[in-house]
């Protein structure tokens, strides 16, 4: 089991495959001037192979591959099959916005997929297209229809805006009425400005209180462990709602979490953009057992609390860096 020096069992991996994504969604990143990891840094197949395996025999047993977006890499299916034989893993889930997804869904179910949080922000084809800058509303859907008649787990992740989407949250409520979806409405994590005291109209209780206005009904239900989200049902509708305070929440306190970027390096914490390069030690030659006791160390680092540390001085660059190239 891997513990921090706060007693929290770190069981779950955030592996982000590759920072390139095929949308440019407004709240995450601009059209132009990115810069990408060079071909030599990012980690191969095997060298993310390894580290899995390491941390799996370490206790991790969830692992969420995330992005930019995971299908972007080539021949992730195949990396993703590999991640998904190893020993001890009981969660392998994806978070993906799904203009790529919709062919691989067989493969995902073959090999066990727990869920697909699947990004969507409105069901509507040019909010679509204003928001993401590229016209694939489509393929999205074809996604999220092709994951439900497979029976896999899907989680729906729109990020609340205004004057973007809100029309949008009542339709999105009422696609759980006969389908066996879950959505999650998240607070939109300001980058734009450059200040991380900006006040946030669309919060945790303004979307409450928006979506209880239309269905007083609402139910609070029990939140998995390590929830993100605070969850809810309308009574008689097939999937849940849940809201994620991704910016009025700090989530430090049963952290257990750690995140890898797609070159390597070990994130303890969503909001510390340094750490130690797995894939430089790998390619120096560290034995397994050497990962292990970097990877440990590093864990002592982890810090208590991130968000409350890290929030008056973090610039929104730094933040945007972390949300962009490793998904959250
Ligand atoms: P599951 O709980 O396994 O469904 O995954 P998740 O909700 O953690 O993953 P997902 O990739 O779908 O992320 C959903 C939202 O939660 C995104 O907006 C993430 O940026 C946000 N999120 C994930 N982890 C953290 C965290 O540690 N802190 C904060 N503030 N937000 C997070
Ligand atoms: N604020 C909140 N959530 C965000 N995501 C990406 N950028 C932001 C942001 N600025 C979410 C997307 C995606 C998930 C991995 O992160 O909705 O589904
Ligand atoms: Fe791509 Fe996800 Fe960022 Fe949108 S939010 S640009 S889908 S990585």
């Amino acid at each position: 089991m891997l513990t921090d020096k706060f007693g929290r069992n770190i069981n779950y991996l955030r592996l982000a495959i590759v920072d390139r994504c095929n949308l440019r969604c407004t709240y995450c990143m601009p059209e132009n001037g990115l810069t990408w990891i060079k071909q030599n840094e990012l980690m191969t197949d095997e060298e993310m192979l390894r580290i899995c395996s390491v941390f799996t025999k370490m206790g991790v047993d969830k692992i969420r591959i995330t992005g930019g977006e995971p299908f972007v890499r080539k021949n992730s299916i195949e990396l993703i099959r590999k991640i998904s034989e190893l020993d001890g893993l009981t969660d392998l889930s994806l978070t993906t916005n799904g203009l790529l997804t919709e062919p691989y869904i067989p493969e995902l179910k073959k090999f066990g997929i727990k869920s697909v949080n699947l990004s969507l922000d409105t069901l509507d084809k040019d909010r679509f297209f204003k928001i993401t800058r590229r016209n694939s509303f489509d393929k999205v859907m074809e996604t999220l229809d092709g994951l439900l008649q497979h029976h896999i787990k899907v989680k729906i992740n729109t990020v609340v805006m205004e004057n973007e989407n809100i029309e949008d949250i009542i339709p999105l409520v009422e696609l759980t009425k006969d389908l066996p979806v879950d959505v999650r409405f998240i607070e939109e994590m300001p980058f734009n400005g450059g200040d991380t005291d900006i006040s946030l109209k669309w919060n945790f209780s303004q979307i409450y209180r928006y979506i209880k206005e239309y269905f007083p009904e609402i139910q609070k239900i029990q939140d998995p462990k390590n929830s993100t989200a605070y969850n809810y049902n309308v009574p008689g509708f097939t999937g849940n709602i849940g809201i994620i305070a991704a910016y009025t929440r700090s989530f430090c306190g049963d952290c257990n979490r750690i995140r890898i970027t797609p070159s390597g390096i070990l994130r303890t914490c969503l909001y510390e953009g340094t750490g130690i390069n797995l894939k430089d030690e790998i390619r120096m030659g560290k034995t397994d057992e050497e990962l292990k006791d970097i990877i440990i160390n590093s864990i002592q680092n982890k810090p208590k609390d991130g968000w409350e540390a890290q929030k008056e001085s973090l610039t929104a660059s730094q933040i945007h860096q972390s949300m962009a190239t490793i998904g959250g």
